[in-house]
């Protein structure tokens, strides 16, 4: 038998293929594209999504036939956030709104002031990439396209629907949107009232491994799968990969390098925040939560570096590595290159060099970046609940690649951190070990997930103080420049 997970990435779309027994049979990603028509725009069209996960199915089906003709249960994740507008036929009306999009920030500024409830029940601040103020803008700005939306789902939720005909989601996911009582784990009417909706317009929720719909029988049939494929709930991108690296019990944490960072850190209440601005959301199996920092630019800023630099990555980091550590004469960076949400929530924070001289490298910049997104990170560590019981972070994404990076997020944390195999482990894999549990009815913690571990990257007690107080200076540098970034909309 076999299961397949679907992860619906930002710069990517990746599948895993595995077994019953959690290995990994397949794996296979293919690159898309993003569009930034105008400043904070951040787009994708669906039909490239559903493109991409096509092709990838045809390698599946080309080269692993044998396993693939087995398969019995899909798990989806995806980006979170990102509004995909269907008509009542369920074509897409406008172009997906995504997560790192910042120009529904008026919108969502109007939601806070004016309703409280979003806090009280969604247990998170309307913030500018969640789903909720991009309907409200496309209401204001597009009013003749809302006319025609009938469905609103989240990224990974379309491919579902492509997949099974369902509109359904998950609970990790759902939170994200703004219209979810993340207490009681279910959509919150008031929330929808607000914002001009009902619940018609909303998906059907499930848990994570429960079985939302089953693959259309002309595609099992167009695919060479034998027997009828399930289709699980499936969870967010980030809520999925902690599942992969066996993030799903009270006070684990993980930290993603992807396009976006996240600290992820699981909890076994609700716990809603105060700040508002760290998310507060459903863990993707039943009776769990978590909370996450999100920055909206992590392994992305290295991939920038990498292409006006014209040098891989892996040769920027490897040029990086004969580090001066002196706090004063060594440069910092600011990763906002698309604004920032975690703890900022400013869609007009930029990217920054401060500190540049006539011997500045190109090294000395590779750092700044690679110091810059730790030192984001750290702030989101230092807003969210319970971080001071982590000792050790899974990492996972693109940025788990360098074992050098790890060590500079180790010291700036002054954490341990815990690196896996990165092809057993992430979204995609998360995803199918989801399915995995949920064909067979028995819980992800019966799964007893445990990947290998490659390494684990201790902080080293001499360099810390000087990561605090380069992270005093880049927080300081943040705050007495944000006010140059209103950009002229
Ligand atoms: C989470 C978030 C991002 C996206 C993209 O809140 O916005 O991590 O899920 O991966």
């Amino acid at each position: 038998m076999s299961y397949l997970g679907i992860d619906i990435g930002t710069s990517s779309i990746k599948v895993s293929l595995i077994n019953a027994q959690q290995q990994l049979l397949a794996t296979k990603s293919i690159n898309i594209p993003i569009q930034r028509p105008n400043p904070l725009y951040s787009e994708q069209n669906p039909e490239d999504w559903w493109n991409a996960v096509v092709t990838a199915i045809d390698y599946l089906q080309n080269n692993y036939a044998n396993q693939w003709q087995h398969l019995k249960s899909i798990g989806i994740t995806g980006q979170q956030h990102g509004a995909v507008c269907l008509d009542k036929n369920g074509a897409v009306v406008y172009p997906a709104i995504l997560w790192n999009d910042g120009r529904s920030y008026q919108e969502a500024q109007f939601l806070n002031s004016n309703y409280a409830d979003f806090l009280h029940i969604n247990g998170n601040l309307v913030l500018p990439g969640f789903t909720a103020p991009k309907i409200f803008w496309l209401q204001k700005h597009k009013p003749e396209i809302y006319q025609q939306v009938s469905t609103i789902l989240l990224p990974k939720d379309y491919i579902r629907y492509r997949l099974t005909g369902e509109y359904a989601s998950d609970l990790s996911d759902a939170s994200g949107t703004s219209w979810l009582d993340v207490k009681n784990r279910k959509w919150s009417e008031k929330l929808l009232q607000i914002c001009q909706l009902d619940i018609s317009y909303m998906p059907k929720l499930y848990e994570g491994t429960a079985i939302s719909g089953y693959l259309h029988s002309n595609l099992q049939h167009a695919w060479g799968i034998k027997n009828s494929v399930t289709v699980v709930g499936g969870g967010g991108d980030n809520a999925a990969g902690a599942v992969s690296v066996g993030v799903i019990c009270h006070g684990k944490a993980m930290l993603s390098l992807g396009t976006s960072g996240v600290y992820f850190i699981a909890q076994d209440s609700y716990l809603p925040m105060d700040n508002g601005i760290s998310h507060s959301f459903c863990h993707c199996i039943p009776q769990m939560w978590h909370h996450m920092g999100v920055i909206l630019s992590a392994a992305s800023c290295l991939s920038w570096l990498s292409l006006i630099s014209s040098k891989a990555e892996h040769k920027l980091i490897a040029n990086a590595q004969t580090q001066r550590y002196d706090a004063d004469a060594t440069p910092l960076f600011l990763p906002y290159l698309s604004g920032e949400r975690t703890p900022h929530n400013n869609p007009f924070a930029r990217g920054m060099f401060f500190g540049i001289t006539h011997t500045t490298q190109l090294k000395d910049l590779t750092n700044a970046v690679l110091e810059g997104v730790a030192y984001a990170i750290k702030d989101c560590e230092e807003i969210l609940p319970n971080t001071k019981q982590v000792e050790s972070l899974a990492i996972i994404g693109g940025g788990a690649k360098s074992n050098y990076w790890g060590q500079i997020i180790a010291n700036v944390l002054n954490k341990t951190i815990v690196f896996y195999d990165e092809t057993k482990i992430g979204p995609s894999f998360g995803a199918a070990l989801l399915a995995l549990a949920g064909d067979n009815g028995i819980n992800v913690s019966d799964l007893e997930i445990n990947p290998l571990i490659i390494k684990e990257i201790n902080p080293q007690p001499q360099l810390i103080n000087f990561y605090q107080q380069k992270h005093e200076k880049f927080k300081a540098l943040y705050q007495q420049t944000k006010n140059l970034n209103n950009l002229n909309l």
